[in-house]
């Protein structure tokens, strides 16, 4: 009976404008809810940091993350729905992450969400993750609509992906081995930085001097568009470690400099590479890493001197948020994809553009 009432209300969703969508994110340490209308209205947008909590281990500890997320989440609904200022009656759709991330975090997102859905009656839309970040920039910039490409970079991907239509997604490129998120991060735990490490180390970047070649050649971009960050994190982690075995004073600010520069560098020659190839004159920057503003003004240099503009959503839009789920989900069931079940699971690992 609720998947027929369902599958009935998700067909209407095509052709309905102002859709409005209630989005659930628990993938890794934020516990979020959030209501967009037209996919690009926020209603509401409510986010549970649980930094504090993990601060303490010097990174997220996954069984301390669902436990959390399973405290917080029912709340975090609620308060979604006052700010809104609207009742669960005027939704049209649940939408919610199911992949990729920390497993047992999802899960608590994705249960939760079938609960709901179920309790009101409204259709379930399965949202990845990679997919929801890029979205965020149909809130931040209203008129923008796709071809373009779009980087993500956050502390699981870094992908460079080109953005055909609303729901198309073709790999140009991207890490083979570490994300630069969890590059920043692993960086910063080196040089004795709190977690989160990404903001930190921008922070520090801003009074070092960039001067300490980490990488023993300068590197190119590959044909094949790849990246890799796990070689220049083991080189920061060695230079550290040789000057504590010396008794030397560790040159934090610069440090952080140099990594940035390196690792900014590399990956805004690439992009470049990636927005000629797909013959695209847009750029958009999504996930975690994209608020940080050495990498922005590395690619706003770029677009200006290879002709192609570049937007990116504001820091709170960047990192885990519930709206940008949400958005997804709007331009997903314009499409006619994305429904599911009551047996929707949590995957830990997925790619882009495989929807259920
Ligand atoms: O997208 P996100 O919130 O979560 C994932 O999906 O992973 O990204 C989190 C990552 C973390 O690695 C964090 O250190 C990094 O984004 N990050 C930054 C900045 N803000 C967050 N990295 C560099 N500079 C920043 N300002
Ligand atoms: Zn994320």
């Amino acid at each position: 009976m609720y998947q027929e009432n369902a599958k009935k209300q998700f067909e209407l969703l095509q052709n309905k404008k102002d859709a409005v969508i209630l989005g659930v994110e628990s993938s890794c340490d934020e516990t979020a809810a959030a209501v967009v209308r037209g996919g690009r209205f926020v209603l509401s947008n409510i986010i549970a940091s649980q930094i504090d909590i993990h601060r303490r281990f010097g990174g997220v500890v996954p069984e301390v993350a669902s436990r959390n997320h399973t405290l917080a989440l029912p709340a975090i609904i609620d308060e979604a729905l006052k700010a809104a200022n609207i009742t669960s009656k005027e939704l049209d759709a649940v939408a919610v992450t199911y992949g990729a991330g920390l497993i047992g975090a999802l899960l608590v997102g994705v249960s939760a969400a079938k609960a709901y859905a179920y309790a009101i009656d409204k259709p379930l839309i399965a949202v990845n993750h990679i997919e929801a970040h890029v979205a965020a920039n149909y809130i931040s910039h209203p008129t923008l609509t796709p071809p373009f490409v779009a980087l993500v970079a956050s502390g699981g991907h870094t992908l460079l992906l080109d953005i055909p239509d609303y729901n198309g997604y073709e790999l140009l490129g991207g890490t083979l081995d570490d994300a630069l998120g969890e590059a920043f991060d692993k960086v910063a735990r080196t040089v004795g930085l709190p977690y989160p490490g990404g903001p930190n180390v921008e922070r520090m970047a801003k009074a070092g001097k960039a001067d300490i070649a980490f990488y023993k050649h300068a590197k190119g971009v590959r044909s094949d568009l790849a990246l890799s960050y796990s070689g220049l994190k083991t080189a920061v982690v060695n230079y550290v470690h040789t000057l504590r075995q010396k008794g030397e004073e560790i040159p934090v600010a610069d440090i952080c400099a140099s990594f940035t520069q390196e690792a900014v560098e590399l990956l805004a020659k690439t992009t470049v590479e990636a927005v000629k190839r797909a013959g695209r004159t847009r750029l958009v920057l999504a996930g975690g890493v994209a608020s940080n503003g050495d990498l922005r003004a590395a690619l706003e240099r770029e677009g200006n001197a290879h002709g192609f503009s570049v937007s990116y959503p504001p820091p709170v839009l960047c990192t885990d948020n519930a709206a940008m789920v949400a958005s997804r989900a709007y331009f997903m069931a314009r499409g006619n994809i994305g429904l599911v079940g009551l047996d929707l699971n949590a995957k830990s690992h997925l790619t882009f553009g495989a929807h259920l």
